[in-house]
């Protein structure tokens, strides 16, 4: 067939469908993707339904136990297709410099060639889903809208739960402007070749970002953000870009809302890596002790985050919903999470029990006595015992609508966004950080964000455990040079006349027996209530070579006596030595950015090391005068 006969033949443009661009982009795509058949997404239930059933039908879905998880979904992925893949990720900018050497980049006419090669009849015996969707509030001045083009019905059920998506999303586009995602499985269908229920390329995979031209060709992967592309591929890569022209942020973190008995509202943000603990944070319970406080969630992954009129940052959780870690979430750490996922939820690569229902390492009680793990193979205790086998994958996930959240703010669709206060950057080190501390300003604060170390988790393929520098928990995902980033960074401090407060934790300190530390989950809220309360100048802090941190009578404790005033030392200290190697290991990441590093870092680095060098200092010259406080609080000698 010629390319005119079988788009004539092929695509059908809905009577909708206005835009131009859209159309013409739309019929390149079919004559270079050449699928069997082309499907404009609508967003309605009954498509939803629908392509669901259809899935079960073709064996990518089991359909759950309606009695156990209503209307709720199990899929299994192929296992080389289980994580997003950072070494496959590619910011294609039209100058190398832009990207920037934390970014792999490839020339984008070079990398275009090579991906119209891969798409050339990549959806051959497959259907081309049109999926308009918005990311933020329909019609919101900070949204933004892209269509996704995907031959994954998997794709388009996800995309329905994660965003604003379908015919509504068109209406709202109009003749405007909007972003091109294109993603393929990469596993075309031959004449009368039989499908797999989790197609994919198990050897090629790119997930290619255009910065300039704003646009995303995705090829391989199935699997969450390397496919549904509304996520980290546009909220963030290209968002960041956009971000940065136009003078407003998108970050890797969570939104949550902060209500005190007096009724004050605070609103905070924190960026923490993969699989570090932002859903668990934004949907808090906070424990008994704290009577008359109340969290709420406004987003647990993604916040688009603009300068008001008024002076102060305005955020948006520009996404719909929660692709959440499943391993570790119960009703013991994380309530509202549980309740969010009875009904209505697609699961991915967790464990299938005998009655029909899901299971996860770290579920409530009991591990089930036998069960399927993710990759279908029969898992007992004792087998996983036995051939250490867990049986949901690390990176197991579900989906679910934001608004089944039962702690979901009120505001969370605002589409002028909600005030932020403060942001709270952390990482997951078993060693060195402590629990909490607070940078003297903004500007030492974008500091110590940018310098955060983590440890790899199962979220990404790589070297799990291993710490690298993950500034702002955006090393994966900034869609541009990290020196520029930083620029960026201290530039919108410089536009607000009293910007948010700038904090670090770290809820993964372990001790010498190799346990955490610090309680976390719900007792994290006697670290938010004393972030809130520094922000409103009601808490008390001391100085420390890092920055403010609390003593131990300004944390509230009831409900948690047994963590002792000499646990919570250990849990603060600042190891002076470990410090200095810490902060001079900083240069590593500074060398790699060096020519466009902020002059200002060089300074602060400076500073931070000097305050760490052991010097006579007043308290120590006359301890009677500062017996109660300062430094030697935290600093191990
Ligand atoms: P992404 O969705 O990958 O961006 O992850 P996330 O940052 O939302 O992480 P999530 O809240 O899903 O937590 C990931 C893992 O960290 C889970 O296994 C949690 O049980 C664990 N976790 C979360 N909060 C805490 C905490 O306060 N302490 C400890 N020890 N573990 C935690
Ligand atoms: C992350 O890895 O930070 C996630 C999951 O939130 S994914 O959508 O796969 O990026
Ligand atoms: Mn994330």
């Amino acid at each position: 067939m010629t390319d005119v006969a079988f788009l004539e033949t092929n695509v059908q443009i809905p009577s909708y469908v206005k835009n131009e661009r859209l159309i013409a982009w739309v019929k390149e795509m079919v004559a270079l993707c050449q699928p069997d058949s082309v499907y404009w997404c609508d967003g309605s239930e009954e498509e939803y339904n629908r392509l669901c059933e259809q899935m079960v039908a073709s064996g990518t879905f089991k359909k759950l136990n309606p009695q156990k998880r209503p209307n709720s979904f199990y899929a299994q992925s192929d296992p080389s297709d289980v994580a997003r893949v950072e070494d496959r990720t590619f910011i294609c900018s039209r100058r190398r410099e832009d990207a920037g050497p934390t970014n792999n980049w490839v020339d984008p006419r070079e990398m275009k060639q090579t991906l119209k090669g891969l798409f050339s009849g990549a959806m051959r015996g497959r259907t081309m889903y049109i999926i308009p969707f918005s990311m933020g509030p329909i019609g919101s001045k900070i949204s933004q809208i892209g269509v996704e083009i995907s031959d994954s019905p998997y794709v388009v059920v996800n995309m329905k739960i994660m965003t604003r998506m379908g015919k509504k999303v068109l209406e709202a586009l109009g003749d405007g402007d909007f972003v091109p995602c294109l993603h393929s499985v990469g596993a075309p269908l031959a004449e009368g070749q039989a499908d797999v229920p989790w197609p994919c390329n198990k050897t090629t995979k790119y997930i290619v970002h255009f910065p300039e031209e704003r646009s995303i060709w995705s090829y391989g992967s199935g699997y969450g953000g390397n496919a549904l592309l509304g996520k980290k591929c546009f909220a963030l890569r290209i968002a960041s870009a956009m971000g940065r022209e136009e003078g407003w942020l998108a970050e890797h973190m969570l939104i949550l809302g902060v209500e005190n008995p007096q009724g004050e509202k605070t609103y905070v943000a924190a960026a923490f890596p993969s699989a570090c603990g932002k859903t668990n944070f934004a949907m808090l319970i906070p424990p008994k002790a704290f009577e008359g406080y109340k969290v709420t969630t406004i987003g647990d992954d993604i916040a688009w985050i603009k300068p008001g009129e008024d002076g102060r940052l305005y955020a948006i959780n520009p996404e719909a919903g929660f692709f959440g870690v499943a391993p570790g979430t119960s009703y013991e750490s994380n309530p509202n999470m549980m309740t969010a996922i009875k009904s209505n939820t697609i699961f991915t690569n967790v464990a299938l029990t005998p009655d029909g229902d899901v299971w996860w390492e770290g579920m409530d009680g009991e591990p089930p006595a036998e069960c399927i793990d993710w990759q279908g193979q029969t898992w007992t205790p004792a087998i996983g015992k036995e051939q250490n086998r867990k049986a949901a994958h690390p990176n197991a996930r579900f989906t679910v609508a934001a608004a089944q959240c039962p702690v979901i703010d009120k505001d969370w669709e605002n589409p002028n966004g909600v005030p932020i206060s403060a942001f709270i950057f952390g990482g997951r080190r078993a060693s060195l950080v402590p629990l909490v501390y607070q940078a003297v300003n903004w500007n030492y604060g974008v500091y110590l964000a940018a310098t955060i170390g983590s440890e790899m988790t199962a979220a990404a393929f790589g070297n799990v455990g291993q710490v690298r520098r993950d500034p702002m928990a955006m090393l994966p995902f900034c869609g541009y040079h990290m020196g520029d980033y930083f620029n960026h960074w201290l530039q919108v401090g410089r536009t607000l006349p009293n910007p948010p407060r700038i904090f670090c934790v770290n809820w993964f300190r372990k001790d010498k027996d190799g346990k955490f530390m610090w309680p976390g989950f719900s007792e994290n809220m006697r670290v938010l209530k004393w972030v809130v309360d520094r922000v409103h100048g009601h808490a008390y802090a001391i100085e420390s070579p890092l920055g403010w941190m609390p003593r131990y009578e300004d944390l509230e404790w009831t409900g948690l006596e047994n963590f002792t005033q000499e646990r919570f030392k250990e849990l603060m200290a600042i190891d002076r030595e470990g410090w200095k190697q810490e902060v001079l290991s900083h240069e590593e990441l500074f060398e790699k950015l060096y020519d466009r590093l902020p002059k200002e870092f060089i300074l602060m680095r400076e500073l931070l090391l000097s305050s760490l060098w052991r010097s006579p200092a007043r308290w120590e010259l006359a301890p009677e005068r500062y017996s109660d406080s300062r430094l030697d609080e935290h600093v191990n000698a």
